[in-house]
């Protein structure tokens, strides 16, 4: 069914729902203890053009509208419902999960990087260092959704206690969600609340720097060797700055671990994110790798953990080329 949707021709594909907000808000939930323990992608599909399946020069907030009209057809053609507002009832099978998985599949890219500066405005432009001055010692996703991820990390990060391990958590806070008892010899933090940063028990250090002020990451070349970022990519206005930091900081072969649900702060997220749906999403986080530079070609994973009941959890990652 998947791959029948790929070759969906443009018009069956245009942004019916684009408007639809499919962010939900990122509602405080009571701290939740760190469970351990799976994840990774699978094969290749047909060739995708980014412009069967977006509208660049849609106004704001009719942006790509791939995921609504995306899900919203199939769901229609697989019978399971869904196509209306939030973006939960949308992921409701496994079928739709591995449909996820095929968006980055042999996508070809425009040239240039196709989101414009409006794309980036947030409806709260004031300073992010107001908005995060409180501490908040809450989870923003379910229990499900963090054991799926720390499952996911426990699959593919290097063995605790590595020597020589170096892993930046971007945007951190109080949580990092890595295994339980996870140790490497330097796992750096970066946020916006210090108070939530020394918190985090896996953290040997941490730095309290607003990226969307400076995107410059105050670390050598080819320093780490796993770089995640969770549930905040959202909140980047300078994204490709950041990921080409990213590439300039990653040992050759490194990866960068970016994951999403759909609940975000939806004030401080940016507007193409706000305006669009889940599958929208794994492009928008892929793009920022392809057009940054310095990365092999991103790769989506689906691990939400209970499709359709319980938050949806994606990964995006991609690791440093060994070239660059
Ligand atoms: C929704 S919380 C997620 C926190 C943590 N990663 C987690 O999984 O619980 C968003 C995080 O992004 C960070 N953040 C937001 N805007 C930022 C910015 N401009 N620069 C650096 N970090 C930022 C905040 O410090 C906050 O910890």
């Amino acid at each position: 069914m998947a791959d029948h949707l790929m070759r969906l021709p443009l018009q069956h594909r245009l942004p019916a729902l684009a408007c639809a907000y499919h962010c939900l808000p990122q509602l405080p939930r009571p701290p939740t203890v760190v469970n351990s323990v799976s994840c990774l992608s699978g094969p290749g599909g047909r060739k995708r053009n980014w412009n069967n399946t977006t509208g660049f020069r849609a106004p704001r907030r009719l942006v790509l509208g791939l995921g609504a009209s995306f899900w919203a057809q199939f769901a229609s053609m697989a019978g399971v419902g869904g196509g209306g507002g939030g973006g939960r009832q949308f992921v409701a099978s496994a079928r739709q999960k591995s449909a996820i998985e095929e968006v980055l599949k042999n996508m070809e890219w425009p040239e240039q990087f196709p989101f414009k500066e409006e794309d980036f405005q947030r409806f709260d432009e004031s300073p992010d260092s107001q908005f995060y001055e409180s501490p908040r010692f809450v989870t923003h996703i379910d229990d499900p959704a963090i054991s799926a991820l720390t499952k996911y990390y426990s699959e593919v990060f290097p063995p605790s206690n590595t020597p020589g391990i170096s892993i930046l958590d971007m945007c951190s806070s109080w949580v990092s969600h890595f295994p339980k008892g996870y140790k490497q010899d330097r796992v750096v933090g970066l946020g916006m609340n210090e108070e939530e940063l020394k918190r985090n028990p896996v953290l040997t250090e941490y730095i309290v720097q607003d990226l969307n002020v400076n995107p410059k990451l105050p670390f050598e070349d080819n320093s780490f060797d796993v770089i995640t970022n969770v549930v905040s990519v959202d909140y980047l206005t300078k994204p490709l700055d950041i990921f080409k930091e990213m590439s300039r900081i990653l040992k050759p072969g490194g990866v960068a671990i970016m994951s999403f649900s759909n609940r975000c702060f939806f004030t401080k997220a940016i507007s193409i994110w706000t305006s669009t749906g889940d599958a929208d999403h794994v492009v928008i986080v892929g793009s920022y790798f392809h057009y940054a530079g310095g990365f092999e070609p991103p790769q989506a994973v689906d691990i939400s953990p209970n499709p359709g009941r319980t938050d949806p959890m994606y990964i995006v990652y991609s690791r440093k080329a060994s070239t660059a």
